[in-house]
């Protein structure tokens, strides 16, 4: 059994008991078709296509722009809309009901899908009343999954990298599978959210992994098929080093004419076998992946030589500005990792091609629970940027803790580099950040890694599917609540004929979400020090677990106090990355943010927050609050009557609260008797510590 995710079949009762006609063709449109046939034979309603027969009056117009509409009451109502509405733009789509007649309108099959699936997300509003024509489009045109699938498994990190939900469902030791169903139900599942490309493979791209560009092309061609009818592009991660490595060439330098060739004749050969092709994605000169820093030539220059093999076609190369030393000596506090990705590539705006997109990692370190937002974003007005954000739950709980991390990518879609009033982060990812940001570049887009495995649930704990789900709402709106997307995806994924008491099971599902993000850091690092895990798999704590470590990621706690001080005053002057007002309100302990405090400054235990609190106090206190809230949690899901929920999906949620509440006790204790033990300074509320 494979779960359905927040596409039951329940979710079409609306559309599929009605009488529906479609005008139009193509590729995407039969999709839509198959849909509509799919629920209408399900729920009892009928679906012709252009002037086919029909008997019942009808119910719902769907119509591509361009297609003439046969003379008839319902035609009438859809040219009126028609007339009204103008263009949708290439993926946008136009809803409205007049007359008794719904109407869904779009210039090209690609929004008719997406219109489709809005109309699953409203149900039975959509089919009664008048309706305003309401233009829907996507803020965002590039909206992309990142899969770290291998297809060896490797030795430390298996068939996914950072995977937290069983196998790949693409490959399986070695070899591609042989049923493919699961990568269909997947694509449906990210189209019906939004998304509109996905990267097949992990960025660490290993031997095996390198052949996909070559000789195991097939392959990708095989995923791409499954793909396209939802219109979802493929995008493959390559190795930089692939002309040496697959070409047997004696050097990958970009510069080299034999190299550029290498590309331009392999790229050739992508396009031929998959038209449709969305580019590359690399991770160059990273954590020991290789890169045009061998070579003595720029990130701009490797970038450039496969954007230059990818233009010809309309492709589009993502280079990673994942870039730092992993092999930092921890005695030196002068490199600072967080400084790495701005030092590299802020020197390098304007040099990248226009289709070469710098991806971002949101925050400057890594997908830690909480970091600022990334200075890279703000610094590269001459050059494509898209911000990565990770669903997998690496730092997160590893989908083994409820961490709903919507209300997270908001803060940073939503996060105004410039100060109050300027562009967003999600204008500059769109490309539209008007005259104090990027402007005219047309955006690299939002970009996430993916929390999906082989498990019967997609995403190992049921609930981590809402990650997914919000991430593609995002990319479509990022100004939508994070509450109301939960509610969505809580309302789609658990319907009313599947449960006595609706009501209460959507109550308590968003009770036990909504906040579940800042419930995990309450009982994590505190105040945005970050990397506290224990090293290797990032589960559990460890305090000092990275602090003697290559990995440049320290915290700096000793008996007087705790934090990184990244000032231009006295530490690495990572502020001074950022533009003002930013640089000047986190370069002060009297601006800085409490929940960043110690990712920019050193500040004695009895440093005083602006909550009131001392920052000794507040890890206590916030660590006792987050595990006892993850008790509730538990107490929240086993106070539901039974029989609300499908039994083995109630256990497995059961399993996994046990388990996050046994985790968080654990990181309570240990981060409380850590701190105890440094500073020697009791809780004020004499609770036990060990
Ligand atoms: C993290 C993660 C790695 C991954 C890397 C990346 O460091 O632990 O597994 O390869 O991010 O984003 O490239």
């Amino acid at each position: 059994m494979v779960h359905a995710a927040w596409l039951p079949p329940e979710a079409f009762r609306s559309v599929g008991s009605r009488h529906t006609v479609v005008h139009g063709d193509g590729p995407l449109v039969d999709t839509v078709l198959a849909e509509l046939r799919a629920a209408t034979g399900r729920h009892g309603g009928t679906v012709r296509h252009g002037g086919e027969a029909g008997a019942a009056p009808l119910d719902l117009v769907l119509a591509l722009s361009a297609t003439p509409l046969p003379p008839s009451p319902q035609s009438q109502v859809a040219a009126r809309v028609r007339a009204e509405a103008g263009s949708t733009g290439a993926e946008g789509f136009v809803l409205a009901r007049r007359d008794g007649i719904t109407v869904l309108l779009a210039d090209t099959p690609a929004g008719l899908l997406y219109g489709l699936f809005q109309l699953a997300r409203l149900g039975e509003p959509a089919f009664t009343g008048h309706r305003p024509a309401e233009h829907h489009r996507p803020a965002l045109h590039r909206r992309i999954v990142n899969d770290w699938d291998n297809v060896d498994v490797h030795p430390v990190m298996g068939q996914v990298e950072r995977g937290y939900a069983g196998g790949s469902i693409v490959w399986r030791d070695g070899v591609q599978r042989t049923d493919l169903s699961r990568v269909a139900g997947y694509a449906r599942l990210l189209a019906s959210c939004g998304i509109n490309g996905l990267a097949v493979n992990n960025v660490n791209v290993h031997a095996g992994e390198a052949h996909l560009l070559t000789d195991r092309l097939g392959e990708v061609e095989a995923v791409a098929g499954l793909l396209r009818p939802y219109g979802i592009r493929i995008h493959l991660s390559v190795n930089f080093a692939s002309p040496v490595r697959l070409g047997g060439l004696p050097t990958a330098d970009p510069l080299d004419e034999r190299v550029r060739d290498w590309w331009a004749h392999t790229t050739r050969r992508v396009y031929q076998t998959i038209p449709d092709f969305g580019g590359y994605l690399v991770k160059a000169d990273s954590e020991g992946q290789p890169g045009p820093f061998a070579y003595g030539r720029t990130h701009a220059d490797g970038a450039n030589m496969l954007a230059d093999a990818l233009a010809p076609f309309g492709g589009v190369v993502h280079w990673r500005a994942f870039v730092y030393n992993h092999h930092q000596d921890w005695r030196d506090r002068g490199t600072d990792r967080a400084r790495a990705a701005y030092d590299h590539f802020v020197p390098l705006d304007g040099e990248f091609r226009d289709n070469a997109v710098l991806q971002v990692k949101h925050g400057p370190l890594d997908f830690q629970t909480r970091e600022p937002v990334s200075p890279v974003i703000a610094a590269m007005p001459r050059t494509r940027v898209a911000v990565e954000l990770q669903a997998t739950q690496e730092y997160t709980g590893q989908q083994r803790h409820v961490c709903y991390l919507a209300p997270m990518w908001r803060t940073v879609l939503g996060f105004q580099p410039w100060g109050e009033g300027g562009p967003t982060v999600a204008r500059v990812a769109a490309g539209d950040a008007g005259p104090a940001g990027p402007a005219g570049t047309g955006g690299g887009g939002l970009v996430c890694v993916s929390n999906v495995g082989d498990d019967p649930y997609w995403t190992g704990h049921p609930l981590a599917q809402a990650n997914l789900y919000a991430f593609g709402r995002l990319t479509w709106d990022p100004t939508l609540d994070p509450a109301a997307i939960l509610d969505e995806w809580i309302e789609l994924t658990f319907q009313p004929d599947d449960t006595a008491d609706p009501q209460t099971l959507r109550r308590t599902l968003h009770e036990l979400m909504d906040s579940s993000w800042q419930t995990y850091e309450q009982y994590t690092a505190p105040l945005g020090v970050g990397f506290m895990v224990r090293p290797g798999h990032h589960y559990g704590p460890d305090v000092d677990g990275y602090e003697y470590s290559p990995w440049g990621t320290y915290h700096f706690a000793d008996r007087d106090g705790i934090g990184v001080d990244r000032t231009r005053a006295t530490g690495t002057g990572y502020t001074g990355q950022y533009p003002a007002p930013w640089s000047d309100i986190y370069e002060s302990l009297g601006t800085c943010p409490d929940e960043l405090l110690l990712f920019f400054h050193h500040v004695p235990y009895q440093h005083v927050l602006h909550s009131g609190r001392t920052v000794i106090q507040h890890i206590y206190d916030t660590h006792f609050a987050g595990a006892r809230r993850t008790e509730q949690m538990r107490e929240l899901w086993r106070d539901l009557p039974a029989g609300l929920v499908d039994p083995a999906l109630y256990a497995r949620v059961g399993e996994r609260l046990d388990e996050q509440v046994r985790s968080a006790h654990e990181w309570r204790d240990q981060i409380n008797t850590y701190f105890l033990r440094k500073s020697g300074i009791p809780d004020a509320h004499g609770r036990r510590i060990f």
